[in-house]
């Protein structure tokens, strides 16, 4: 979903990167340092009924969150989400404040 509710349905691959899927689509996410977690400028907000479904998050990414504007208690870096059968459905949101660093 975009920061302004408008929902968008991605197609992605197992072992592809959430990341990846939502740039294909056009979703703002800059992905700067291309899933290194050095930035957060791939921050997701994940629906609540599926963020414990996904894999934990590692202390360094835990930590790169801390860094992001928006940030929520469902939040993750999506450099990291990586897809599989499991996730088929997955709902995430982008941040509104990710508009904000693109200048939008
Ligand atoms: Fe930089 Fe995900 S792309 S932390």
């Amino acid at each position: 979903m975009t920061a302004d509710g408008r929902k968008v349905e991605a197609e992605g691959v197992p072992g592809q990167r959430l990341l990846e899927v939502g740039q294909n689509i056009g979703m703002p996410l800059e992905g700067t340092c291309e899933g290194q977690m050095a930035c957060s400028t791939c921050h997701v907000i994940v629906a609540a009924e599926w963020f414990d479904r996904l894999a934990g998050a590692a202390d360094d990414e835990e930590d790169m969150l801390d860094l992001a504007a928006g940030v929520t208690r469902t939040s993750r870096l999506s450099c990291q989400i990586v897809l599989s059968e499991e996730l088929d459905g997955l709902e995430v949101r982008i941040p509104e404040e990710s508009r904000d660093m693109q200048g939008r």
